[in-house]
């Protein structure tokens, strides 16, 4: 495994890659890898090779009060864990290599980078496609690969690379879960003692949201106060949203017989996370994956 540092360099590796007409598979991160990131991993291992991880704390993407600071960087326990995953080169560029001094061009995907996510954290998105842009065109991947969880995220991407004519073909994996169901995410290590246990209200809501449309309910704003009310009931746990969008346009919802996301976004003490659960028609009923 070939750790690079530069973007002349990751070009090279990509470059020669290209020139053999192999399948190259793009993995961004931003580090702290967990259960989720190495899920992504081994999909693009069965898929591609060369494959290779970049591992960058974008700092567009963070709002002036937000954690990038102490977001957590644990760059050693990550290579070794790429290393057993046989995982082909890791892009991890200082800030300085990815914005020079004088940096002034950013990418953004109008209205789709507003609503949700981007209304609470402003610029956020912004500062993802720019990035994810940038990435895209140093490493130039076949197939490039991103976790359900950050649904929003997915579908801007998507979108950016349809609208930019981009090669990159987006493959979005599942969410990967601990046992008692909170998704894997690198801000989980923030979570202390009750909190941990309090921060299960997220997928709890979503298994009740689960419950409701198995046992038949449709009426998208019952199912909303059945998501917010398990959250909303849950000590040290306060809700910013639960909505649930329609998968394209992620409008709100006005009915289950199209494919659709339910969304939520909760803060624990200080952390925030967010979930989701797909909700497709399946025939006469609605299958719910979360
Ligand atoms: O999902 C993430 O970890 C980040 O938003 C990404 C895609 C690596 C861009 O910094």
């Amino acid at each position: 495994m070939e750790i690079i540092r530069t973007i002349s360099w990751m070009k090279q590796a990509a470059r020669n890659a290209r020139r053999q007409e192999r399948v190259v598979g793009l993995v961004p991160t931003m580090g702290a890898l967990h259960e989720g990131h190495l899920s992504l991993i081994r999909e693009a291992k069965k898929k591609c090779s060369p494959v290779i991880v970049s591992i960058f704390v974008n700092p567009k993407q963070f709002g002036p009060n937000e954690d990038f600071s102490k977001y957590p960087r644990t760059f050693e326990a990550d290579r070794k864990a790429l290393e057993e995953l046989g995982v082909d080169y890791v892009f991890v560029p200082p800030p300085e290599e990815m914005y020079p001094a004088g940096f002034r061009t950013s990418v953004m995907v109008e209205g789709l980078s507003d609503r949700l996510e981007g209304r609470s954290r402003p610029g956020h998105f912004r500062g993802v496609t720019t990035v994810v842009l940038k990435l895209f065109e140093i490493v130039q991947p076949n197939l490039a690969f991103f976790g359900r969880k950050d649904a929003q995220q997915a579908r801007i991407l998507r979108q950016m690379a349809a609208d930019l004519d981009l090669d990159a073909q987006l493959v979005v994996c599942p969410i990967v879960r601990e046992p008692d169901g909170l998704a894997f995410s690198s801000r989980n290590v923030y979570l202390k003692g009750e909190e941990r246990r309090s921060a299960t209200a997220l997928y709890r809501s979503l298994e009740a949201l689960r419950r409701e449309i198995t046992a038949g309910e449709r009426d998208v704003a019952r199912l909303i106060e059945a998501m917010r009310s398990v959250i909303q009931s849950q000590q040290g746990v306060t809700l910013d949203y639960a909505e649930i969008v329609d998968a394209d346009a992620f409008e709100p919802a006005a009915t289950l017989w199209k494919p659709s996301y339910a969304l939520l976004a909760a803060r624990v003490g200080a952390t925030r996370l967010i979930d989701n659960a797909l909700i497709e028609p399946e025939g006469e009923s609605i299958r719910v994956t979360v």
